[in-house]
């Protein structure tokens, strides 16, 4: 079989890549990606010399492009992980999001429909459905739950899951929608919650904790999210949407503090700072649906992931002090500057 992974110079989609080039060394995997800020060519350069691997600078939003790919290639399958997808950013500029994230998906799914595809997959997040309260931990987010979003990011994702499944009914495209939680592991970004806490108090940095700090998240080892992928697309239903979860829920304020203990660093480091604008109080996902149908379960518990997690970043220093000291300053300064 031949996979496009789009934004496969990410952090997700380099995991999903590693992993199917591992168990699955008899396909071709194409990466597309337009190389954004998010996007780290050397976080590919394990697997760029092998030869069921290509590499292709491309933005999904460029339709001649696309379609020139899928001419060459006449790919099987595509999963779609090429977004915007830091929800403060978002907030600070959500065109691009709507760009990418809504137009992107449409401009995959023509091509798609113009040369004919096995499977069209689209990554989603738990984020479409809104968030609960924290005092009802009895509430699960399902695949019923109806979408109700709060920021840009989350709004342009459930619209592009919206227009997955009106390609689905309309031109009958084979389609499959996973909506996860919060992963964390390797290569993920230094902008998001895990890894930004970790350079920052291995740097001694203030750790910036949005409001109260009790907001929770539902977290998923990176490599679970990556095995439910692989799973749908093998025994996936065609128009079905499977929720990812590993019923992991835990509040930002302890994860920061388990990161200073880990690290060995004073928890004075943690700064509490003005709220993110709309912040979702609580996500917290059902994975009934694809325990039963699918039978996965998450393997990673999150003691172990974490401590793997911080291993690899103490371990690959090079590979993300090089993006803090970059184009990311900017960013970090306009973001948190005025807050600390
Ligand atoms: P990321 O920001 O780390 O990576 C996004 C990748 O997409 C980058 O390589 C970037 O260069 C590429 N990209 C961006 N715009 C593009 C465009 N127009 N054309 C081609 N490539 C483009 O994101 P991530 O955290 O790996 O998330 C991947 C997907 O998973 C996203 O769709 C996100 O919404 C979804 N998701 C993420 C999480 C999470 O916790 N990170 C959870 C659930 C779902
Ligand atoms: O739930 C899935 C989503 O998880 C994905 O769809 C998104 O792409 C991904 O970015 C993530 O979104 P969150 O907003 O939950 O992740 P983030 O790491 O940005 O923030 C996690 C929590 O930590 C959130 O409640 C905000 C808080 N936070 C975050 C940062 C960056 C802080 O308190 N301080 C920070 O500096």
């Amino acid at each position: 079989m031949t996979i496009i992974v789009t934004g496969g110079a990410g952090f997700i989609g380099s995991n999903f890549i590693f992993h199917m080039l591992k168990e699955h060394p008899e396909d071709r995997i194409i990466c597309l990606d337009k190389l954004t800020y998010a996007g780290n060519l050397s976080t590919l350069k394990g697997v760029m010399d092998l030869p069921n691997f290509r590499f292709v600078k491309m933005d999904i939003c460029d339709r001649e492009a696309v379609y020139g790919l899928f001419e060459e290639e006449h790919p099987d399958v595509v999963v779609n992980f090429a977004a915007e997808s830091h929800v403060d950013r978002s907030i600070a500029n959500p065109e691009i999001f709507l760009e990418t994230n809504i137009i992107g998906t449409a401009v995959l799914m023509d091509a798609c429909r113009k040369y004919g595809i096995e499977r069209y997959h689209q990554v989603s997040t738990d984020e479409v459905y809104g968030d609960l309260p924290l005092d009802r931990p009895d509430l699960f987010f399902t695949e019923k739950t109806p979408l109700h979003t709060s920021s840009p990011y989350s709004s342009s994702k459930a619209s592009a899951d919206l227009l997955v499944g009106a390609y689905h009914r309309t031109y009958g495209l084979p389609v499959t929608i996973s909506r996860c939680s919060n992963n964390y592991g390797p290569y993920q970004f230094p902008e998001k919650l895990i890894p930004l806490m970790i350079a920052n108090a291995l740097a001694d940095k203030p750790l910036p904790v949005y409001g109260d700090g009790k907001n929770v998240r539902d977290w998923l080892y990176v490599e679970d999210h990556c095995k439910a992928i692989d799973l749908i697309l093998q025994h996936g239903r065609a128009g079905e949407v499977y929720n990812i979860g590993g019923h992991n829920e835990m509040g930002n304020i302890d994860i920061v503090k388990l990161i200073c203990k880990a690290l060995g660093k004073p928890e004075s480091l943690i700064t509490y700072v003005q709220d993110r604008k709309g912040h979702d109080r609580r996500y917290a996902i059902d994975p009934a649906k694809i325990h039963g149908e699918l039978g996965w379960l998450p393997e990673t518990k999150f003691a172990d992931g974490i401590k793997k997690t911080i291993e690899w970043y103490l371990t690959h220093k090079d590979w993300w002090e090089e993006i803090v000291s970059g184009e990311y300053q900017t960013y970090y300064e306009k973001m948190y500057g005025g807050k600390m």
